[in-house]
């Protein structure tokens, strides 16, 4: 039941064809995301053939299919997850109720804020990284760019097909305008910051299928425990795909940090610059960049809409029903940072406005796990060097400390001292031009740039130096 019908036009396991009115919007707006792709997508992509996996049923074992694709050929569609049988909401003030097959209509704003923030972000990322293809470090790296890519646009379609079908005329401008803003745009970016930044080198992509996909994780983590159910399904599918999103980060940052320590060891010292390698001193002021901006997408410590969006059962915790609680935050309580003098401390607030934070601490924890591996590969090839996350109050644009200048370590500090050393805390003009200088194409089947140690093994029981993109 879970299989996908690739007889349509857009593919799908939701039967699009028994609902003539919904499938003939989808196919109007089709065309639109197709020009999309071609204008803001992978740039000089459409001829290649890459080795892509696609969905075919939605279930563990069935889901991908591998072969090689020309991107616009893609079969972008819509996937479900499988309804849980008498699914209910699990948490908020309708606790125990039938989980919702329609928009209740008390709802139906907060939902389809929800929906468009987080359909925002999926496009968004293409656009940012679309000229990344032009500088790839290796064939599998360009195949993992491209995957990652075109299952972003599926993301955008999961999140349009939930506004085309449960939000009515509303619902089809929204995902008009989702085609219509653009990462960077000045007069009509994308609605969350992190996502206007471009991404113009590899290093920084990694950086961001590690962070800013692992943000992803958990937003749709948290949506999928919705109690409107078409969400929850569509969030759950998005889940598995996100996966691999994450594990081309992680081993990313990974085989950078692994031949940066090689180097490091190879000529006794940190700065390996001019042996062609990405000093480890560099790779932790990225990850203090990406990190520090990645939080801030979780929004405000005290957040009364996040309350809100609970209490309805709309957007859960991490994790939700394994969480052993009441569900509703009744009296519960959550520690909060905050500003003491010039001391960073923790407090017991409401649970149910801090939401947020207790996300974004789910996601530093998450975040630390590749963490700790990637200094075993440091430790390993015996190098003293241990790459860390700055501290929460670091360098951040939202919430409590928006105003407050900290150091990496959370040491609250003075303009001053600040600009004495954001050169050594963040990326700087120096560190860009040595990773841009870096940035050399590499093409030739199971050929490395000499920045990266090669992959452990390839796509899909495939060798390392298959022909992961064929560009003829
Ligand atoms: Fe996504
Ligand atoms: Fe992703």
């Amino acid at each position: 039941m879970s299989t996908i019908d690739y007889s349509q036009k857009i593919p799908n396991n939701v039967n699009l064809a028994d609902d003539r009115r919904l499938q003939r919007a989808l196919e109007n707006w089709q065309p639109a995301y197709l020009d999309w792709w071609n204008q803001m997508g992978p740039a000089e992509s459409s001829e290649l053939e890459v080795y892509l996996r696609t969905a075919v049923a939605v279930d563990a074992e069935g889901w991908a299919q591998f072969g090689m694709v020309k991107m616009p050929e893609y079969r972008w569609g819509i996937f479900l997850a499988d309804a849980e049988q008498d699914r209910r909401v699990n948490f908020g003030i309708h606790k125990g109720e039938a989980a919702w097959q329609e928009v209740p209509g008390e709802y139906r704003a907060e939902l389809r804020r929800l929906i468009v923030t987080q359909g925002d972000t999926e496009p968004a990322s293409v656009e940012q990284q679309r000229v990344l293809g032009q500088t790839c470090p290796s064939l599998y790296d360009l195949r993992s760019l491209f995957q990652v890519n075109v299952e972003e646009g599926r993301h955008l379609w999961a999140m349009v097909y939930l506004l085309h079908a449960h939000f009515g005329r509303d619902g089809r401008e929204e995902a008009e305008e989702l085609l219509m803003r653009h990462a960077g745009d000045a007069d009509k970016p994308r609605i969350l910051e992190a996502f206007n930044v471009p991404t113009v080198d590899w290093l920084s992509f990694f950086m961001f299928t590690y962070f800013q996909d692992r943000d992803g994780k958990y937003q749709l983590s948290a949506l999928s425990e919705s109690g409107f159910d078409p969400l929850s399904r569509t969030c759950r599918f998005m889940l598995t795909e996100e996966a691999h999103h994450m594990f081309v980060g992680e081993t990313g940052v990974g085989r950078i940090i692994q031949r940066s320590a090689e180097l490091s060891a190879q000529h006794d010292t940190l700065d390996i610059s001019s042996h062609g390698g990405v000093p480890l001193p560099v790779i932790q002021k990225y990850i203090n960049f990406h990190f520090s901006i990645c939080l801030d997408l979780f929004g405000q410590e005290h957040s009364t809409n996040a309350a809100n969006f609970y209490s309805m059962g709309l957007k859960g915790r991490f994790g939700e029903t394994k969480i052993d609680d009441d569900h509703v935050l009744d009296g519960a309580t959550f520690q909060l940072p905050e500003l003491d003098g010039d001391k960073v401390v923790w407090n017991d607030q409401p649970a149910l406005t801090a939401i947020n934070e207790r996300l974004r601490n789910d996601y530093r924890e998450d975040s630390l796990r590749g963490v700790e591996r990637w200094n075993k590969a440091i430790a390993a090839a015996g190098v003293d060097f241990k790459i860390t996350l700055p501290h929460t109050a670091f360098h951040r644009n939202i919430g409590t400390f928006r105003d407050v200048i900290a150091s990496p370590e959370g040491k609250v500090i003075g303009r001053e001292e600040w600009d004495k050393n954001v050169g050594a805390w963040l990326p700087n003009d120096d560190d860009k031009a040595h990773i841009q200088s870096l940035m050399v194409p590499v093409v030739e089947p199971g050929k490395m740039a000499g920045w990266i140690a090669p992959p452990a093994r390839g796509i899909h029981g495939q060798d390392v130096d298959f022909e992961y993109v064929k560009f003829h």
